[in-house]
């Protein structure tokens, strides 16, 4: 029980000073002002407050900022309120003195785990690009240019919205039914594959998606068709679930079907993987016919195709060719799909299309590692979709990504040439090319990381055959013509350096 004196009188004028131009509200301050005194000790522990209406006058604002900032003093535990009484700070105070936090151990802890564990990861994995630096890298969305306030408006909103409860505890593990209508006639209509939102299943970013599957189709010593050269992340999750990968080359028309015929003519396949729109990371497409073949191959062989069409929306040349998903009848293909390129890889949304009893056991599957996607993110992309934001977006985006393509492509051509070949790349992020065979690309990058620019030391992408890495993907759309420009010169300056 409070004991029942007389307030202590503080010169709460002089102690407290609230600005009306900061970016917390008086009441926000006040609160932190009161929380102060407390720790600092001049509110000691079961010590009366003034009243609300008195601290108003004194302070020159408004009684009921004072009654918010005692209702949030309470809520957090410094102070407790009684009706006939008053406010009184609380006995048992959360820290009465600020207490010096104890130092970091001198010794860090152990080293090595004090159990056995199978390791999979390698060492080879290059370091992530300083923040600070221009990055030529593998491709990637420039989020300067997405409709990011937009979107941070409507999550804002979606977490607001008072009828929006439903959104805040579990749900399905397939995602945002919103956002997984409007990707269904997204999807329908920008490359005529069937989705329903039964058939869809949202994931943090496409790679989930593929784990997803793998998880479920792949058993140890399954053979998967994968390009050569292919996904790195892909071949290794085909690995790590203990497939066997059968390499297939990939020319200027895309992965060749006679080969894959010939594979499947020596082995049992399970699976293929595949990026038809732009090969990664060749960026070449792959031609009807062969898309036709591989779908009758796939029926007749009896294997799945895995189609990841992660830069669909990017392409400059002519309308986009149609996913294989688009044109299979027989419920081979499942789809793979990102908005990392859309937006930006941070925010993890990815999805998967496929029969809707595949579907399913995908929900049971994730639900053990992560119950549900980001429902409220989702939420606020679907209402973007909704009101058309991200389409227009991507309109804009293919039209500026089209006009960095070209001058990425003059100044390489312009200051690399006889160092690195190319060709123009018809879609996506990046320009596939080789470097001359006198380069050293790991000692390239080196220099050119000191200079302020991420080059890849392409090991990522060097295949079994090649003695050392001579091919590079360099990502132009995230960066502006002005950074390009800046981005080339240091390249070119770095090839002088090293050669
Ligand atoms: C071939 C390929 N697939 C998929 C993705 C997208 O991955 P996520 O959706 O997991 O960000 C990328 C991203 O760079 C990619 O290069």
């Amino acid at each position: 029980m409070p004991i029942l004196t007389g307030p202590v009188m503080l010169p709460y004028q002089t102690l407290i000073t609230l600005r009306r131009a900061s970016a917390s509200t008086l009441s926000q301050q006040l609160t932190a002002a009161f929380i102060q005194l407390i720790q600092q000790g001049l509110l000691p522990a079961k010590a009366k407050l003034s009243g609300t209406r008195s601290l108003a006058q004194q302070l020159g604002i408004s009684r009921q900022t004072a009654i918010t900032a005692f209702d949030e003093l309470a809520a957090q535990g410094w102070i407790e309120q009684h009706a006939s009484s008053g406010a009184f700070v609380r006995a048992c105070i959360p820290i009465v003195q600020p207490q010096a936090l104890p130092g970091l151990p001198a010794e860090p802890g152990p080293a090595r785990a004090g159990f056995a564990f199978a390791r999979r990861s390698s060492s080879t994995s290059e370091a992530l690009p300083d923040p600070t630096h221009l990055v030529l890298g593998a491709g990637c969305a420039d989020h300067r240019l997405a409709p990011l306030a937009s979107l941070a408006r409507k999550y804002r909103s979606v977490c607001q919205r008072p009828n929006n409860r439903r959104l805040f505890g579990y749900t399905e593990p397939s995602g945002s039914r919103a956002l997984r209508q409007h990707l269904a006639h997204y999807l329908h209509d920008t490359r005529g594959v069937q989705a329903q939102p039964e058939t869809l299943f949202i994931t943090r970013g496409s790679g989930m998606a593929m784990y997803l599957v793998a998880q479920l189709l792949l058993q140890p010593g399954d053979a998967v068709i994968v390009g050569d050269r292919s996904y790195s992340n892909a071949d290794e999750l085909f690995e790590h679930h203990g497939a066997h990968l059968v390499r297939v080359p990939v020319d200027a028309q895309g992965i060749s079907v006679n080969e894959v015929e010939a594979a499947c003519q020596r082995q049992a396949i399970r699976l293929l993987y595949i990026t038809p729109h732009h090969h990664y990371p060749t960026t070449v497409t792959l031609v009807a016919e062969r898309r036709v073949r591989l779908l009758q191959l796939a029926e007749q062989y009896d294997f799945v195709v895995l189609e990841d069409d992660y830069d669909f929306d990017f392409h400059y040349a002519s309308s986009p060719i149609l996913p294989l998903a688009s044109a299979d009848r027989h419920g081979r293909v499942l789809y793979v799909g990102s908005l990392s390129k859309v937006l930006a890889p941070a925010f993890r949304v990815g999805y998967v299309v496929g029969p809707p009893d595949l579907i399913a056991e995908m929900g049971y599957l994730r639900h053990l590692i992560d119950h549900q996607g980001d429902t409220l993110l989702e939420q606020g992309i679907a209402e973007l979709f909704a009101e058309g934001e991200l389409l227009a977006h991507l309109k804009r985006a293919n039209k500026i990504y089209q006009q960095r393509r070209d001058v990425f492509c003059e100044l390489l051509h312009t200051h690399l040439a006889g160092r690195f070949s190319f060709t123009l790349p018809e879609g996506g992020m990046a320009v596939w090319g080789e470097f001359a065979p006198d380069i050293d690309l790991p000692q390239l990058s080196a220099q050119c990381r000191q200079q302020g620019l991420w080059l890849s030391d392409g090991r990522r992408y060097q295949t079994a055959a090649e003695a050392r890495p001579s091919h590079l993907r360099l990502g132009f759309a995230a960066l502006t013509v002005e950074e390009l420009t800046q981005s080339v010169h240091i390249l070119a300056k770095a090839l002088q350096a090293t050669s």
